[in-house]
């Protein structure tokens, strides 16, 4: 991650911990989110008081909490988001949540830095406390502004699992789930500690399997823990060394898997307990397609975007077909990669889904009878490539392979075709 030490990193290295101001060390580390979960301070403790289970409390959270006035709240709004705008992929979103009283100031910074907004959902308790003064209507709902970092750049959305937890009906902005409930307090109290049930919802809209998730506020990392229930990574910024350890903890709590099933069984929002596990399940099988990377040179893509078929040069050595990378009769999908020489490695958007791969000799292929090369693989796809913007970004070839793949590693380096999976060409997306 390249920053100073981690106050925790899991053994997984898939939730870690940073002590200390996020204006400071946001500007300390280099690395780019998918998506952001940001539930900032509503400087909402104004010395006033509620009711929490059944007794009269403060409202104050802490001094973190305290309000300056607007342009205070404008100026720390502004600070922050435009730190963490800096740390998002070009197409990563931001969540935001917020209250009556700071709300308006995120949306007006939002639009000011260039972001846009795409919803802003209403978080509806569905057991709210009471109000206490009994002069206003009871609080019962929390806004969180849904955006993405740019305008032009497409975002990710799982619609279809949003209809699907919705009874196939078009999820709304309006979404009722519970308030945070006792089995998510094992590990300690946070006084503004979201519930699971929110934070998953909202990352499985918003991210695929392996999206690095950044909470700025994380407080007891409920989103950590809601991205690594869901197989998502995490990093977590606090400056409450005691809302760490709670984080910690509870990051600790679900390394025993019982104990992990046990809350993905307890998240509210799924249909029956069973589905989010089910979910999971079948998103892992997606992401572990075999996918052949095909080179092609930029000025043949035009011509291919109506191809169903994709030749590669077969490796030859002394007129015999060499091996050629293990498991490439296995592969699922083929996606188009471009570049070379002193341009960069692109995947150029275009992919397919593999119905058949087979050796032919040039003979047997028309208008390749007189080519140099001997033997061809001919890919023929389900349908003519699809073209996908998602998929038009350049390459961190370090992340498309494991290190011990020297094989795919030199293949790819050498323009052929090399076989990774689909989950590490989503991890591989560089804006
Ligand atoms: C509203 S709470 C977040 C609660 C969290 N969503 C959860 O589920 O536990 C905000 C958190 O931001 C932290 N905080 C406030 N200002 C901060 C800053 N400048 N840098 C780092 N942490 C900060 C507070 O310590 C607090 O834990």
């Amino acid at each position: 991650m390249g920053c100073n030490f981690p106050y925790y990193q899991s053994k997984e290295r898939d939730f870690y911990l940073l002590h200390g101001d996020s204006m400071e060390l946001l500007r300390q580390f280099d690395h780019q989110f998918d998506m952001v979960f940001a539930d900032p301070p509503y400087f909402l403790s104004n010395d006033g008081l509620s009711i929490q289970s059944g007794k009269i409390v403060s409202v104050n959270k802490g001094d973190w909490d305290k309000s300056g006035g607007f342009d205070f709240i404008n100026d720390f709004n502004r600070q922050w988001l435009t730190l963490v705008r800096d740390k998002m992929k070009d197409n990563a979103t931001i969540w935001i949540s917020g209250s009556m009283h700071n709300i308006f100031s995120l949306g007006q910074i939002l639009n000011e830095l260039g972001f846009k907004i795409l919803n802003v959902v209403t978080w509806e308790k569905t057991n709210p406390p009471p109000n206490f003064s009994c002069r206003y209507f009871t609080y019962s709902t929390e806004l969180i502004i849904w955006a993405r970092k740019s305008d032009k750049v497409p975002h990710y959305y799982n619609y279809s699992l949003m209809k699907q937890l919705n009874g196939d009906k078009q999820m709304r902005d309006v979404w009722r789930l519970p308030a945070i409930a006792p089995w998510e307090k094992s590990c300690g109290k946070h006084p503004t500690q979201k519930p699971l049930s929110v934070l998953t919802r909202l990352i499985l809209a918003s991210t695929r399997p392996g999206a690095w998730i950044l909470d700025p506020f994380a407080g007891s990392s409920t989103t950590g823990i809601a991205a690594n229930l869901a197989n998502r990574k995490f990093l977590g910024i606090d400056q409450d060394i005691e809302f760490l350890n709670i984080s910690k903890n509870r990051r600790l709590e679900i390394e025993n898997p019982q104990k992990a099933d046990f809350f993905r069984r307890k998240i509210a929002g799924f249909i029956d307990n069973s589905q989010l596990n089910e979910f999971l399940e079948s998103e892992k099988l997606k992401t572990d397609i075999k996918v052949i990377l095909g080179f092609c040179r930029a000025k043949d893509l035009k011509k291919l975007k109506s191809e169903k078929v994709f030749y590669f040069h077969a490796v030859e050595s002394e007129n015999n077909v060499k091996d050629f990378p293990v498991g490439l009769f296995d592969a699922n999908r083929l996606i188009l990669y471009s570049g070379g020489r002193s341009k960069p490695t692109v995947l150029t958007g275009l992919h397919g889904e593999i119905k058949t791969i087979d050796l032919k000799h040039k003979t047997l292929i028309q208008g390749k009878e007189d080519s140099d090369t001997e033997f061809y693989y001919e890919i023929v796809l389900d349908e003519v490539f699809n073209e996908n913007d998602g998929l038009k970004f350049a390459l961190d070839a370090k992340l498309l392979f494991d290190k011990s793949d020297a094989k795919n590693i030199k293949l790819f380096q050498q323009y052929l075709p090399a076989l990774t999976t689909w989950e590490k060409v989503l991890n591989a997306l560089k804006p």
